[in-house]
């Protein structure tokens, strides 16, 4: 595929110059472009760094930052470490989901949202949080929550 080819050496040879050890940030920056990491994207990648595909899934797959399908508009992360546990969390996850009707990993099929969760964001005396588009919001009740969503178009 031309586009994604182009695409590819504009980040890899271009800018990082066929660099390996920037394997990634090349990755970064093209799913910052993309909003996800597409098999042909990372096909290219391989192809254009002489690296193994399967070390460039090694790699991609390790970061969490990393996603290998198409994102929602909005990202949603609720947070269900333990201090988030203890205070609430599964009821919020679930109140969360109820709403959005998505199971975590998922995006609506409109690709308006996309739902995950992790272990702790590092502000654990705000729990339970959830994140919105990068906004922490800590302790929503129901109609906050609502109102957050509904914003969100
Ligand atoms: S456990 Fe949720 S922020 Fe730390």
């Amino acid at each position: 595929m031309a586009g994604i080819s182009e695409l590819v050496k504009r980040v890899a040879v271009d800018k990082y110059h066929r660099d390996r050890d920037m394997l990634i940030q090349i990755l970064l920056d093209l799913q910052s472009g993309l909003g996800w990491l597409p098999a042909e994207v990372m096909a290219e990648v391989s192809r254009q760094l002489r690296v193994p595909i399967a070390r460039v899934y090694q790699v991609a797959s390790f970061y969490k930052a990393f996603t290998f399908s198409p994102r929602g508009r909005h990202t949603v992360t609720v947070c269900l470490g333990t201090a988030c546990q203890v205070r609430g969390a599964p009821r919020l996850l679930d109140r969360t989901t109820d709403k959005l009707k998505l199971a975590p990993g998922e995006t609506s099929a409109d690709m308006r949202f996309s739902l995950d969760t992790v272990n702790c964001l590092g502000c654990c005396a705000l729990g339970p949080v959830i994140v919105i588009d990068g906004k922490y919001h800590s302790k929503p009740s129901t109609s906050e929550l609502e109102h957050l969503f509904d914003a969100a178009k």
